[in-house]
């Protein structure tokens, strides 16, 4: 980064995280921190919340947090400097001039130089559909019912007939082959270097935060491929991302809508369903998956009515359902995809579609079903019998009989058959599934204590955020070197470092992290868990002195079992008996 550290601060500081988040989200004050709707996930009631002690965000429901540079990155898909520039801006503070230098260019990490070029190339490929005479992508979108607010929302261009014409643009620009060639755009070759894309409408493709990471060209009409895309880089993991979803994310619908395509996914937004996102052009990933699951508790799977449709969605499936989220799969009959259902039907006719989607069960016993003949009894049997095996893999037990009678109603099977039929199923199963229930068990055992010292670890931090005088009494106790994970250790750092010398500043500190979402949202979440209300002083001390415990206890057990001579150990052991009476008196 250009700036330093201390200006970074003061920029913060000059901006008050009400004034700027409030800009955005209506918020309303209870007690001492105020609530709204998430502009980051999709909600109806209010798990957002805005601190103006701490100068922090926080969303307790899907965990997005920070301060207020970190929401303008957020909320408006900035770059870090621009989120600052922003900022700097709005308190009247002026930035140093910053067209990098050579040497700065250098500098800068990869990740945010390719993420820049997208951007640049995104806004080229936008201007050349304006400005070319023949009006050839513009012309074949709008032929396809785009309007041009659609066409602007995604940022749709056009990449002309000419060989290199984005590389000679990009080096105007002042990036060198050795950054071009990550890209991804440009072929560079002894013989000479050629744009990727050419004579091709381009979708780019931004993941959450809104930044392009990637693009798909169309052939204007036939041709072969139909779609080019560009290929993984640094900044673009085709199976961690989906198209749309940076919109899609904070649509008001309490569900999302996936389907196949680039066009599918704009001619939903178009006709009123800005839930609806696209896998890119490859099959659902655990990653998308568990990106899904930040902003959603349900999918609907809108995909093409083909064999491959059909095929995508069994496989979808499992993967969405193993991340936690409810299956439904829409039907598009008669038509082949979403864009061609809307164009012929309309809005009205999808959301009917939307409200009769099936569970993703029924409709994987109706793929079974069409795979058996019924006029053949033992064909039947075989039906019945696969229906049977998939009941049994419910853990549920009222779950596995709403879903039987649910089966039975519609292909008109007896009821009293098909629960014999699972019966026998799970008697003639059960060994293996009794196996890998009891290691499942086990491994959650193992996922609760973690997180159970996790919570502890978060709760003392964010309580002593909230109560600093409280750091005399633990001082001696213990220190950053208790917290187990690496992140939290070093947070805990710079907390301890703050608590010392009496300027408790968590803002401040989420600056340390801000190159690394991931890692300034876990920062977030450590200073902002949820302390019990209502409780008396005595309580209070009980609770805060029962963290501490388990915080040093669980460190202590770390270091017995690292321990690499007896000396340590029996140091390890006298400080455990030190800790049996402890109890923190906040007088
Ligand atoms: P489809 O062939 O179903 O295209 O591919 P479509 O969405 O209906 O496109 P239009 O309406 O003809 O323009 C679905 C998705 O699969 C990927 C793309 O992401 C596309 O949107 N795909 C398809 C490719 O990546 N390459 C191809 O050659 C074809
Ligand atoms: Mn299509």
């Amino acid at each position: 980064m250009y700036y330093p550290d201390e200006l970074v601060e003061e920029i913060r500081t000059r901006n008050d995280i009400v004034d700027v988040v409030g800009q955005y989200v209506r918020l309303t004050k209870r007690g001492s921190t105020y609530f709204g709707l998430c502009p980051f996930h999709n909600e109806k009631t209010a798990s957002f919340s805005v601190v103006p002690a701490k100068q922090m965000y926080y969303c307790f429901g899907c965990h997005a947090g920070g301060n207020v540079i970190t929401f303008l990155m957020e909320y408006e898909g900035d770059t870090f400097p621009e989120a600052l520039k922003t900022l700097a801006d709005r308190a009247g503070i002026a930035l140093p001039q910053r067209e990098a230098t050579e040497q700065e260019k250098q500098e800068a990490d990869l990740r945010s130089r390719l993420l820049e070029i997208n951007k640049e190339a995104g806004r080229y490929f936008y201007y050349q559909m304006r400005g070319d005479r023949e009006q050839k992508a513009y012309r074949y979108l709008t032929e396809r019912g785009l309007s041009d607010e659609t066409i602007r929302r995604f940022g749709l261009g056009f990449s002309n007939p000419y060989e290199n014409d984005l590389y000679q643009y990009l080096k105007k620009k002042g990036y060198k082959d050795e950054v071009l060639k990550e890209t991804g755009l440009v072929k560079i070759e002894e013989r000479g270097c050629y744009d990727k894309f050419w004579n091709r409408v381009m979708f780019p493709i931004m993941d959450v935060n809104s930044r392009i990471i990637g693009f798909g060209g169309r052939v204007l009409g036939k041709g072969e491929p139909k779609y080019l895309n560009s290929p993984e880089t640094k900044v673009f993991d085709k199976g961690r991302n989906l198209y749309g979803l940076h919109i899609a994310r904070s649509s008001r619908e309490p569900y999302i809508l996936i389907c196949e395509g680039y066009m599918d996914t704009i001619s939903l937004h178009q006709a009123g369903f800005t839930n609806a996102a696209a896998c890119l052009g490859t099959a659902m990933t655990q990653g998308q998956a568990n990106l899904l699951k930040r902003y959603t508790s349900q999918i609907i799977l809108t995909y093409d009515s083909d064999a491959a449709g059909i095929k995508a969605a069994l496989r979808a499936i499992p993967i969405l359902k193993e991340a936690g989220m409810t299956v439904k799969v829409l039907n598009l009959q008669p038509f082949k995809d979403p864009d061609e259902f809307i164009k012929n039907r309309g809005a009205k006719a999808f959301r009917q579609r939307i409200e009769e989607a099936a569970g993703s069960f029924l409709f994987e016993i109706a793929q079974v079903y069409a795979q058996y003949d019924m006029k053949d009894p033992e064909s039947k049997t075989s039906f019945h019998r696969a229906v049977a095996k998939r009941l049994c893999g419910f853990g549920s037990e009222l779950e596995r009989s709403n879903y039987l009678e649910a089966v039975c109603e519609q292909y008109r099977i007896p009821l009293q058959s098909m629960q014999k039929m699972v019966l026998e199923e799970a008697r003639r199963t059960g060994l293996a599934g009794g196996e890998t229930q009891v290691r499942a068990k086990s491994r959650e055992k193992k996922k609760e204590r973690e997180d159970g010292i996790h919570t502890s670890q978060k709760l003392l931090l964010t309580w002593l955020i909230e109560a600093p005088h409280l750091y005399h009494k633990i001082a001696g106790l213990l220190g950053p070197e208790d917290f187990t994970e690496d992140l939290y250790r070093r947070a805990a750092g710079m907390v301890w470092e703050q608590l010392r010398t009496g300027m408790v500043n968590p803002a401040g500190i989420v600056n340390h992290f801000i190159n690394d979402a991931e890692e300034y949202k876990e920062v977030a979440a450590l200073f902002n868990t949820r302390l019990r209300g209502g409780m008396t002083k005595a309580e209070q001390e009980k609770a805060f002195t029962e963290t501490v415990l388990r915080v040093k206890q669980n460190s202590l057990q770390e270091a017995s079992r690292h321990a690499a001579d007896a000396a340590s150990l029996q140091e390890v052991i006298k400080q455990q008996a030190s800790l049996r009476n402890l109890h923190i008196s906040f007088d």
